[in-house]
């Protein structure tokens, strides 16, 4: 009896054992070789490795290290030896669509003996970079998760996007350790990479509208500036994502693969230089502005974005001075519990001169009008921000921090903020186009409703290209604005107004 009984467990406990094996067995292949079935392997393992580069940290070989990186897992260790009970909290599950506010509430609630030694911690002495201790705190007070930088061919309404079709050579960047500048254009736009990118050092997500006979330029265009300027920062920084309606398909589309292979020949003039007409143009295609902005916006892979205009080109060190004054967590940050952006300021600077690099210089040619307040002289209330004269008087200080919250109600109630966001904020409404102005407006409306605080930043700004700008009377797109902007008042405002509700004092 008991023998038999000893027999019975002994096999029961046989087959348990096999069923654990094979469990282990199965979850083993399914985490030791991630992504690999995604991935074409040639014999020497090449593509592989080159692939690797754009995926997800936690998937990659933990002891790799990138330039200017010194790696997600020193960062911990640094900063756990120094706060084990705090800073080894890091919590790859954490959902990436807490807001800010949610965050805050849960570091503080959760953690109180965090909030003590935050103080102690982040003793930030160099504002224009970031420090592990920093990085460490920024990934656990955002909870973000990072995203693979695939390629990958999708459709968005009646477009075809080339998701990443060519990518920055920077490789994975982790969500909490940088901010994406997103943008768009046409390829007769893309001389403004250079210098956007030699100020924003950092990565650019950039949607090119490339219909028909657009293709080859936009292609060559890409090309030149990867290959023919003075330094490697584009091909370092500029991942480079292709959009065209399924009635304008390009004849032939290039592989990325064989294209980055083969060197450019740089003797010519760049490609985007002078171009006096396109195929859009000659098909009189409306520019599809707003779907250009959500494809750049979808494949940025960091927490915060930037999405702006192409020819807006930032103030020096933005980003590490932004992402300190976050780390930092101090007022208003850690006490208003809207969501919330952060706008930056406009200034449209003289075509001889040269472009600001800070807050001291731009107030120094505002004073003798060698720069002046974005859109003047075109539409002087879709820029007007809440406390603009306070903040041009205001001299530049050591560190970023809130200048004020402002609202987009009252006064203010037009305001096209260009602003750092993130991925939660509303998308902007694909059926407007440029042509048809006030594109932003939906989503502005949006950020009212839903109460956001318009915290604009007290010594960053941005700077349009060189030149300014004065109306001018087109008759043709006066047209097509005047049909848009019945659209949006008798189609999309009542759309709005049963999904998000009314708030007093917003307006389109
Ligand atoms: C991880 O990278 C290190 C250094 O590059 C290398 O020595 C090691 O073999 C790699 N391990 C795996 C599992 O690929
Ligand atoms: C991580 O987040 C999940 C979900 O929010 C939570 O259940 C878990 O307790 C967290 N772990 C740590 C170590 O904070
Ligand atoms: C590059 O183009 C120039 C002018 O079009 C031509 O003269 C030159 O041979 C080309 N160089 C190469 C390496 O093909
Ligand atoms: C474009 O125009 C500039 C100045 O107007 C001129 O210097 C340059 O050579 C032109 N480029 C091409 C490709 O025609
Ligand atoms: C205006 O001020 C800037 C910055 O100080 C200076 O570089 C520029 O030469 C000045 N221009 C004129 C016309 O005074």
């Amino acid at each position: 009896m008991v023998a038999n009984r000893r027999n019975l467990i002994f096999r029961v406990s046989i087959v348990i054992n096999i069923a654990v094996l094979l469990y282990a067995a199965m979850h083993l292949s399914a985490n030791t070789a991630p992504g690999v079935v995604w991935v074409p392997l040639t014999v020497d393992g090449s593509e592989r490795s080159a692939e690797y580069r754009y995926f997800n940290r936690d998937d990659r070989n933990e002891t790799e290290t990138r330039p200017g990186d010194s790696s997600a897992r020193s960062f911990e260790e640094s900063t756990s030896q120094k706060t084990p009970s705090t800073m080894a909290t890091t919590n790859k599950t954490a959902s990436s669509t807490a807001s800010i506010p949610e965050i805050e509430k849960k570091s503080i609630s959760a953690a109180p003996e965090a909030e003590a030694s935050n103080a102690t911690l982040l003793e930030i002495d160099d504002e224009d970079s970031l420090s592990p201790t920093t990085q460490a705190y920024l990934r656990t007070l955002l909870g973000c998760n990072d995203k693979d930088m695939l390629p990958h061919t999708e459709q968005r309404g009646e477009f075809w996007v080339l998701k990443n079709y060519i990518r920055g050579d920077h490789g994975m960047i982790s969500c909490h350790e940088s901010v994406t500048y997103t943008t768009h254009a046409g390829y007769e736009f893309l001389d403004n990479v250079q210098p956007l990118v030699e100020r924003w050092m950092a990565p650019v997500s950039l949607a090119i509208h490339a219909p028909g006979a657009d293709l080859t330029p936009t292609v060559n265009s890409i090309r030149y500036l990867r290959d023919c300027l003075s330094n490697e920062l584009v091909k370092q920084y500029v991942t480079f994502h292709l959009f065209f309606s399924h009635k304008h398909i390009p004849s032939k589309i290039p592989d990325p693969e064989s294209l980055l292979q083969t060197p450019y020949n740089c003797t010519g003039r760049p490609p985007y230089e002078n171009v006096t007409t396109t195929y859009m143009k000659e098909k009189n295609l409306l520019y599809p502005v707003n779907v250009a902005r959500n494809i750049a916006r979808d494949a940025a892979v960091t927490y915060f974005i930037l999405p702006s205009d192409i020819e807006l080109y930032p103030s020096p060190n933005l980003i590490p001075r932004f992402l300190n004054m976050i780390a930092r967590n101090s007022k208003p940050l850690s006490t208003s519990k809207n969501p919330r952006v952060f706008p930056i300021s406009i200034f449209e600077v003289d075509a001889k001169v040269q472009v600001p690099s800070t807050k001291t210089e731009l107030r120094a040619m505002l004073a003798n009008k060698t720069a002046i307040p974005f859109h003047k002289f075109v539409c002087p209330n879709c820029h007007n921000i809440p406390q603009g004269q306070q903040w041009m008087n205001a001299v530049e200080t050591n560190q970023m921090d809130v200048f004020h919250v402002g609202k987009r109600r009252g006064k203010f109630v037009h305001w096209e903020p260009i602003f750092i966001g993130t991925h939660q904020d509303p998308y902007y409404d694909e059926r407007l186009s440029w042509q048809g102005k006030k594109d932003k407006m939906t989503q502005g409306y949006i950020l009212c409703v839903k109460d956001y605080d318009f915290m604009i930043l007290n010594n960053a700004f941005l700077i349009h290209k060189p030149g300014i700008k004065h109306y001018v009377k087109n008759a043709k797109r006066d047209a097509i604005a005047g049909r848009q902007s019945t659209f949006v008042k008798n189609v999309i405002m009542p759309e709005l107004k049963k999904l998000f509700g009314t708030r007093n004092g917003c307006a389109l």
